[in-house]
């Protein structure tokens, strides 16, 4: 990875309120620059921006010619002090990281009401879509059916706190949307906040894309399965996400980077710590 890159994802991106962890912010880096090398081109989209975090970062691994979709409520509280509201600081954000920001690209609304139409006429056929809206039962499969018809087909379907007990529904929503689906839908890769999603004819592609990159290296590959899949788990220990976060809490976020460069021993099912 270039300087420049692990600066982006390790010092800008976190002047952006939000929610994507190094693991992810990594993984998502390795597929879109697998993508790309492949020419496996295409839109990139994303329901739930928030401030951007996770949306700059698909911006700043995109082509220049691939146009990055957005999608939010944008119904935040704006702030007391009459300073910007949700949309006008993603919109800042983005000036201020130096990307070009298009108001047609910026869908404010409910992405449960939006039709496959009104995603690929903006940005075409899918290679990358981020789901992280809403996160009950209903968001998870509308917006999954919606990815779904949308995508490429080399596209990845990423879904957002998979797993995580404050959000049971989305567990469901994407094992009924795979057991529903898995005909043609296989998950290749699992981290501790997200799930990846591809073409069953893609899954050996995007697994092996995730195993070899040097730059996920610091981070255990566990072989696991799910749903009659075969799937690579990054396992980040407990210790380094503690010793980042202090890191980064106490003003030494330049050196946190140098956490996820060591190389940890490759581990086989059943790992156990946390
Ligand atoms: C957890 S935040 C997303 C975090 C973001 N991806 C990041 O990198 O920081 C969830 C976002 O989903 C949006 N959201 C919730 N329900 C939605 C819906 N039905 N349609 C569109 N956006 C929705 C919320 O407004 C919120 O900004």
């Amino acid at each position: 990875m270039t300087i420049k890159d692990r600066r982006f994802i390790f010092q800008e991106l976190r002047s952006v309120e939000g929610y994507i962890d190094p693991p992810d912010a990594l993984v998502f880096k390795a597929l879109l620059q697998a993508q790309t090398k492949s020419a496996l081109s295409g839109g990139i989209a994303e329901i739930g921006v928030y401030y951007g975090r996770s949306y700059f970062l698909l911006r700043k691994f995109a082509q220049s010619q691939e146009k990055v979709l957005g999608v939010d409520l944008f119904d935040l509280d704006p702030p007391q002090d009459g300073s910007l509201d949700q949309y006008e600081r993603l919109m800042e954000n983005g000036r201020r990281l130096g990307f070009t920001m298009d108001r047609d690209l910026i869908i404010k609304g409910d992405s449960t009401r939006l039709t496959p139409d009104d995603i690929t006429s903006r940005i075409g056929p899918t290679r990358f879509f981020s789901i992280d809206g809403g996160h009950h039962l209903h968001h998870v499969l509308a917006d999954a059916k919606l990815a779904m018809e949308v995508i490429a087909p080399h596209g990845i379907i990423v879904f957002d706190d998979t797993f995580n007990p404050a959000w049971p529904e989305v567990t469901v929503g994407v094992a009924d949307f795979l057991r529903t689906h898995g005909h043609s839908l296989v998950c290749f890769g699992m981290t501790k906040y997200k799930t990846y999603v591809c073409h069953r004819e893609f899954h050996s592609i995007y697994a092996q894309a995730i195993a070899i990159d040097p730059d996920l290296q610091a981070l255990a590959h566990v072989e696991t399965q799910f749903l009659g899949a075969k799937v690579v788990r990054l396992h980040n220990p407990m210790r380094r996400r503690v010793m980042y976060e202090l890191m980064v809490r106490s003003g030494l976020g330049g050196f946190s980077e140098r956490i996820y460069r060591s190389k940890v021993k490759q581990v086989k099912e059943g790992v156990a710590s946390t």
